[in-house]
């Protein structure tokens, strides 16, 4: 389906490795439908060193890239899609700015400011346009990642 439909729009949404061991799961959800999302599939996967890697594609020539590979493998993620009018926009206003040390100072109230420690460790992650979230939405629920930890919903 497209990521817009009857004015609503779906984007990706992803609690990072830390944010999973660090139990911010239920806290993260609750301010995701306090803001007015509705969480419309959902799943738990351990990603490997390929699919962290296939997914974070357009930053390999970074020099951070191994390091976020590995710390994207180094624990399970929640891959969830989110639906609400301007989802891609506001669910990235909702997480703050990728340096949570920053987000900690200029956005407060922010997800990142919550839960991240740095670049790296920053908690979540959300699709950064309309394309990025159709694409990293096939990604965890139409492609293959294996290794699920828990079942999808089957709404999608
Ligand atoms: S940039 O510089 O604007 O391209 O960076 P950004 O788009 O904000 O970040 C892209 C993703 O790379 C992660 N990142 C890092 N990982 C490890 N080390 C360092 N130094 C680092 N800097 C950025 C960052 O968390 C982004 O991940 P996502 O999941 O897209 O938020």
């Amino acid at each position: 389906p497209s990521v817009r439909c009857l004015g609503k729009e779906r984007t990706l949404g992803m609690i990072k490795p830390d944010g999973v061991s660090g139990n911010y799961t239920e806290e993260i959800k609750r301010i995701i439908v306090d803001s007015g999302f509705s969480i419309v599939n959902e799943r738990l996967t351990q990603l490997d060193k390929e699919t962290a890697s296939a997914f974070y594609e357009e930053h390999s020539s970074r020099s951070f890239f191994p390091d976020l590979v590995s710390y994207m493998t180094s624990g399970p993620v929640l891959a969830m899609v989110l639906e609400k009018r301007d989802a891609v926009s506001d669910w990235r206003g909702l997480i703050g700015p990728t340096d949570a040390q920053k987000a900690k100072i200029s956005h407060p109230h922010s997800i990142r400011a919550l839960c991240g420690k740095d670049s790296q460790r920053n908690c979540v992650h959300g699709s950064d346009s309309i394309s990025s979230a159709e694409r990293e939405i096939k990604f965890f629920f139409e492609d293959v990642v294996s290794d699920d930890i828990a079942s999808q919903h089957d709404e999608l």
